[in-house]
């Protein structure tokens, strides 16, 4: 079979099970992205003075004071030692995990963790034992037999998300930390859709968990409520100075350009002052639950990403489209994304809209579901 074949081949089978993806521009009020806060649409901080390039890895010429300063604000955030920052929450994910986590290291993942974790543990080449999603008994039971095999060179290690992206719900992180504490387990939270939206300052659900001291690391991305480019890893002084020495996704790849730093510094300000849109937030998300459950429509979870779970990936698809049509982008996500059997319309919830525009989105959302 040629190249071509195969490619071609790939993509056929794709569109017959209903799985070809392609790129769709934005149609309609926004009930997609991860722009919780409603911070994307924004104008940018001018940064004039600031390049609009690193041009070099940043530990080359790619460093900038910038940086220096937008770790330290993030780190005072957080209450923590330090903050390093990364090119994306994708590399953060990876970069860290399989540097820090070596072979024969324990790790137990939460089943429905992002495909960056993932990779990530797949680079480290540890042994993964994969727990039910948020099955705090599972990962007992694997702790306990871990820690009885008391190979004490052999690190163990438990990993999550703290708000779950394709689900929307959240693990109880302050008895995942008793559970980590107990078998002698380094805890690493991925915050990818907490930050900004949890705790009094909005720095996530590590932080209003109180279990900062507890977490060996949080990752944490500019990408979704900061509405910026870029991620970092919150850690200790000591792990920061080993990523930088050892983390090949920082080490080989061109600094975030200098600009970005002046707009990291402004969303970070924001941010940390605006109650106003977390409260927004979370009350529009509770008022998007009871619209559709008014309208006889089930969504999971108890957050403001909602999954209305369909099932059949071709209805998704078509129950998307139809909502498309009546002016809510609201998309499918299907395998493998999620479990195959479980494609679904992720109703991404933000700060900025109408109370009223959720009521006629939970209509449409009942309307199409009956129509696919
Ligand atoms: C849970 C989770 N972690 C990490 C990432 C990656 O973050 P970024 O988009 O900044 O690469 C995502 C984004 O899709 C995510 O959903």
């Amino acid at each position: 079979m040629s190249l071509r074949d195969r490619w071609t081949s790939t993509l056929d089978q794709l569109r017959a099970q209903g799985r070809y993806r392609q790129f769709a521009l934005p149609r309609g009020i926004d009930f997609t992205s991860n722009d919780y806060l409603g911070y994307a649409t924004l104008p940018n901080p001018s940064a004039p003075d600031l390049s609009r390039s690193g041009a070099a890895s940043r530990l080359l010429r790619g460093h900038h004071e910038v940086w220096e300063q937008v770790e330290s604000t993030l780190a005072t955030w957080h209450g923590a030692e330090s903050v390093l920052m990364m090119s994306s929450g994708y590399t953060a994910n990876e970069g860290l995990i399989s540097t820090l986590i070596e072979p024969g290291d324990w790790v137990a993942t939460d089943e429905l963790n992002h495909a960056c974790i993932v990779d990530g543990l797949r680079l480290a080449r540890c042994r993964r034992y994969s727990f039910r999603h948020n099955d705090l008994n599972q990962l007992k039971e694997g702790l306990k037999a871990e820690a009885a095999r008391n190979e004490s060179e052999r690190e163990r290690f438990i990993i999550t998300e703290s708000l779950f992206s394709m689900d929307g719900d959240r693990p109880p992180l302050r008895e995942i930390a008793q559970l980590a504490e107990r078998y002698g387990a380094h805890l690493i939270v991925d915050e990818a859709h907490a930050t900004g939206c949890f705790g009094a300052a909005g720095s996530g659900c590590v932080d209003a968990a109180g279990v900062r001291d507890q977490v060996l690391a949080s990752v944490h991305t500019g990408g979704k409520a900061l509405a910026v480019p870029g991620a970092y890893i919150v850690a200790s002084k000591l792990l920061r100075e080993y990523l930088v020495n050892r983390c090949r996704h920082l080490i080989f790849t061109t600094a975030l350009p200098p600009a970005v730093g002046a707009w990291w510094l402004e969303a970070i300000q924001r941010v940390q002052g605006d109650q106003v849109s977390r409260e927004k937030l979370h009350a529009n998300s509770a008022g998007c639950r009871s619209e559709l459950g008014r309208h006889g429509v089930h969504a999971e979870g108890t957050n403001y990403i909602i999954p209305v779970i369909v099932g059949d990936d071709a209805r998704a698809v078509a129950a998307a489209v139809r909502l498309q049509e009546q002016g809510f982008d609201v998309r499918a996500i299907r395998p493998p994304s999620v479990a195959p059997g479980t494609a679904r319309l992720r109703v991404s919830v933000h700060a900025d809209h109408e109370p009223r525009v959720l009521g006629q989105l939970a209509q449409a959302i009942a309307d199409a579901l009956s129509h696919a």
